[in-house]
Formats: C-alpha cells, sequence, structure tokens
C-alpha cells in the first residue's frame, strides 16, 4: 500500500495465524519490528518470525495468554528488555464460546469476555508505560458480531461489543496523552477460525453472497485497515470502529 513508519516497533497479539499473521507481516513489509504473541502453537508462530526478518526488520517471539495479565507483564518486561519501548498495539488475539444462547454457561461467557475484550485494558495499561518515539497507536480487532446478531456469536458479539465501547473510553482518555486508540470490524474471513463454526459453510455462502464488493473479505484487507490506523494519514482518527466487510453491513 507504500505506507512506510521504518523503525517502529510494535506488538501484535495472536499474530501467528489468520489475520494477526497478515497483520504482522504488512508491518514488517513498512519497515516495522514486530514482538509476535501466540499462546498454544509455536511452530506456526517461528513462521511468522522467519517471514519477518526474511523482510529485514526484527521479529520477537512471545508466548503468552492475552487473558493472563501475568503473562501480559511478562511479555511487556521482554519487549522493555529487548527493545526499550514500543509505538504499536494491535490486539488481535481472540477466542471463545460458539454455541446458542440456551446452551451458554456464564463460564463460556466470562471466558470469552476475558480473552475478547477484558484483555485491551492490561494490554492497554503496559503499553503506555513503555517509552516511544512519537506517538503511540493502538488498534483493536473486532467483528460486525459487535452490533449484529449471529447463529451461535452472542458470546463472541457481546466481547466485540464491550472491545468497541472500551476502545472509545481509552481513546477519549488517552488521547491528551498522544495515544490513539482505534477498532477494525472485519466481516467474514476464511481462517482457522472459521473451522469451529458449526455452520461455516454456510457463513461463508452467505457472506459472499451479500458482499457488494462480490468477494468475502482476507487477512490483507483487515492488515491494509491496521497499518492505515498506524500512520500519521490516520492523525486524527481517534476512537473509532473501521469496518472492512465489503459493504456487508450497509445492506438492511
Ligand atoms: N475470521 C473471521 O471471520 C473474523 C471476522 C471478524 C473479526 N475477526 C477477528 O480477527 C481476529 C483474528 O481472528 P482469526 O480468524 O485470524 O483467528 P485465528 O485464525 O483463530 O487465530 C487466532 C490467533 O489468536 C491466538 N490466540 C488465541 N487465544 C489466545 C490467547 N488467549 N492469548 C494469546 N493468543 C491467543 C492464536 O494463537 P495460538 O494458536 O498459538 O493459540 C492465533 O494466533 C480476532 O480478533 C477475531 O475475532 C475474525
Amino acid at each position: 500500500m507504500g505506507f512506510r513508519l521504518p523503525g517502529k516497533r510494535a506488538l501484535v497479539t495472536g499474530a501467528s495465524r489468520g489475520i494477526g499473521r497478515a497483520i504482522a507481516v504488512s508491518l514488517a513489509d513498512a519497515g516495522v519490528n514486530v514482538a509476535i504473541n501466540f499462546f498454544r502453537h509455536r511452530g506456526p508462530a517461528e513462521e511468522v518470525a522467519r517471514d519477518i526478518e526474511a523482510r529485514g526488520t526484527r521479529a520477537l517471539l512471545l508466548r503468552g495468554n492475552v487473558a493472563d495479565e501475568e503473562h501480559v507483564e511478562r511479555m511487556f518486561e521482554e519487549i522493555k528488555e529487548q527493545w526499550g519501548g514500543l509505538e504499536i498495539l494491535v490486539s488481535n488475539a481472540a477466542s471463545g464460546v460458539l454455541k446458542p444462547v440456551s446452551h451458554l454457561t456464564l463460564h463460556h461467557f466470562h471466558w470469552t469476555m476475558d480473552i475478547n475484550a477484558a484483555a485491551l485494558l492490561p494490554l492497554v495499561q503496559r503499553f503506555i508505560l513503555l517509552p516511544s518515539e512519537g506517538q503511540k497507536c493502538a488498534v483493536a480487532v473486532s467483528s460486525l458480531g459487535a452490533t449484529r446478531a449471529i447463529p451461535n456469536y452472542a458470546a463472541v458479539g457481546a466481547s466485540k461489543a464491550a472491545l468497541e465501547s472500551l476502545v472509545r473510553h481509552l481513546a477519549a482518555e488517552l488521547g491528551p496523552c498522544g495515544v490513539r486508540v482505534n477498532a477494525v470490524s472485519a466481516g467474514t474471513v476464511d481462517t482457522d477460525a472459521l473451522k469451529h463454526f458449526p455452520n461455516r459453510d454456510e457463513l461463508l455462502g452467505e457472506a459472499l453472497k451479500r458482499t457488494p464488493a462480490g468477494r468475502l473479505v482476507t487477512p490483507d484487507d483487515v492488515a491494509n485497515a491496521v497499518l492505515f490506523l498506524c500512520t500519521d494519514m490516520a492523525a486524527m482518527i481517534q476512537g473509532h470502529t473501521l469496518v472492512v466487510d465489503g459493504g456487508y453491513s450497509i445492506l438492511a
């Protein structure tokens, strides 16, 4: 896309696969050093690190559960020790229980909220304590389920609604300190995450049929929007949720 952010330092959570991986690689293409957070699968994260280093920027592998405050603390200590500071945070990692509301327990609900929404709080709290060269920018990855009712998506949808609200509150409070906080809300993207949907084929078929752009959203489409929000071109975009769905959500 031609955006350059040479020498900046970024942490991307859940960067070992899917959308997170595309974000990490696109930041590296723009000259950014990228810390790759993963939790369960080290192999794919190591592959991303190799992709990043092949682009001439630095990679740092950080294993940790974003829903565990001690893990988050440890990841930021490691970044401070290795790199000294951080300019970009992309909160992308997500998980969640996909069930009809009649089968959802409070345990499922809290577990999903902790990973997808609450984790942003300790991440941003540690992020703003690290030194940076110039302004800081945080981007959270959300989904259309924040504002729409989707079968089996109640817990994840509610977590994304909370995430987008938290983004606005963080933006209002941290804006005066030179921190921008925004979200990118993606339409359906065919990643590993969709394998857990009991109605995966129906979801993909419906998304393709209804999307005015005539194709599905790709991980790179989401990564391009995140990269844009990290640049000075987006200097006055604050507390916003940028929808990347090829027009899917404008239809009645
Ligand atoms: N796919 C879609 O249709 C879609 C649409 C809209 C928005 N999104 C959003 O886009 C983001 C990425 O989705 P995706 O489809 O690329 O997901 P994905 O393919 O399932 O990848 C999830 C990533 O998150 C990591 N992760 C999971 N739980 C974690 C935890 N507790 N702590 C740290 N890392 C964790 C995984 O690492 P390990 O494998 O090592 O655990 C993996 O790198 C999510 O926020 C998702 O809600 C996705």
